[in-house]
């Protein structure tokens, strides 16, 4: 199957409706579209991915009002999460109705639903008579794409086409909120901070339950996820550059370089010192660096308000055992 990059929408909105799959930009990260109640399709998601079947798919949807042949319930809570940052980086776990095909929830009672803030994503999803099931568009384990060019270094050959929105402009996924007995919980820090949502819900996000089933089957939770093949580390950049002394470094710094890396090797994730900035580079220098051929990647930590947190959970989960 030959792969194409394009930006035709009534041509990705045909395929889909054969239930072929779609690569389609959205803010966060590229997605691996495809009917999200079509379980052919589904299944060439997994595929076309080499991913679990026991990880479930987010549903991507035009509006809160499609949400309705979906969700059996929407919380006070969320409601107030979806009024605030739908369309946006947000994915909320409701409960779900019996139209969401099992494969898709991976057997799950909760559907995570999202409204993607990308002016092409949502005029496809309101082209379309169905929601869209999309992961990111990367190969399972590997680093999630922020570009049209990264979905194709990867998914050429797997898939027939690649919608063209440009570069994801949030660079991290989105943020994953459930409802576990009414308690607002964080199951995936991500492109909304922790701060700006607990200012609308007026109460602290709680960690995911200890012996949720959430925890084990979602891959975002898997250490290994977002690992380049380089070895990557992750710590105090001027310690770990004395540890590696002799070898050929690459850095993935936050804010400013090191005396010891030659500005070549050296990828600053944010000049201006913003959490925005850096998310929206870490992917894409991550690749960069991957491809280089250093021995070794040495990541350092950023600060951990706003997107803070997601940006140092990908770096950990890169550099987890590795
Ligand atoms: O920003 C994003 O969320 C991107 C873009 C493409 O929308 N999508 C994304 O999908 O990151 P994926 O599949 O790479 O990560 C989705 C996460 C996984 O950890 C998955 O296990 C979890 O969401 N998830 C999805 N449905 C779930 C469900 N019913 N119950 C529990 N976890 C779920
Ligand atoms: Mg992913």
């Amino acid at each position: 199957m030959q792969t194409i990059i394009g930006y035709n929408l009534e041509y990705a909105a045909e395929l889909l409706r054969n239930n072929e799959l779609v690569a389609i930009p959205t803010e966060t990260v590229y997605g691996l579209a495809g009917n999200a109640l079509n379980s052919d399709a589904v299944t060439r998601i997994f595929e076309a991915k080499n991913r679990p079947h026991f990880n479930p798919l987010i549903v991507h949807l035009a509006s809160l009002d499609q949400a309705e042949s979906f969700v059996a319930e929407i919380p006070e809570q969320a409601r107030k999460l979806a009024k605030h940052f739908m369309p946006g980086p947000l994915t909320l776990l409701l409960p779900r109705l019996p139209a969401v095909p099992d494969l898709v929830t991976a057997g799950s009672d909760f559907v995570a639903i999202r409204i993607p803030a990308h002016p092409v994503a949502i005029r496809l999803l309101q082209m379309l008579e169905f929601p869209l099931a999309a992961p990111s568009a990367n190969p399972f384990g590997y680093i999630s794409p922020t570009s049209a060019e990264h979905v194709l270094q990867q998914l050429s050959g797997k898939i027939p086409y690649i919608l063209d929105g440009g570069l994801s402009h949030v660079g991290v996924e989105s943020t994953i909120v459930g409802f576990s007995n009414g308690i607002p919980r964080l199951l995936r820090p991500g492109g909304v901070g922790r701060e700006a949502i607990e200012a609308i819900i007026g109460e602290p996000l709680q960690d995911p339950e200890p012996n949720s089933n959430l925890k084990p089957v979602a891959p975002g939770m898997l250490e290994t996820h977002y690992a380049p093949h380089t070895r990557f580390v992750l710590g105090n950049a001027d310690e770990l550059i004395k540890v590696y002394a002799g070898k050929k470094i690459g850095l993935l710094a936050f804010n400013k370089g090191r005396e010891k890396v030659s500005s070549e090797d050296t990828f600053i994730l944010s000049p201006s010192g913003t959490d925005t900035e850096a998310a929206r580079n870490l992917f894409a220098y991550m690749r960069r660096l991957d491809e280089a051929g250093y021995e070794i990647i040495i990541a350092e930590p950023v600060p951990a308000t706003g997107l803070g947190p997601a940006i140092n959970d990908r770096l950990r989960r890169a550099a987890a055992n590795r």
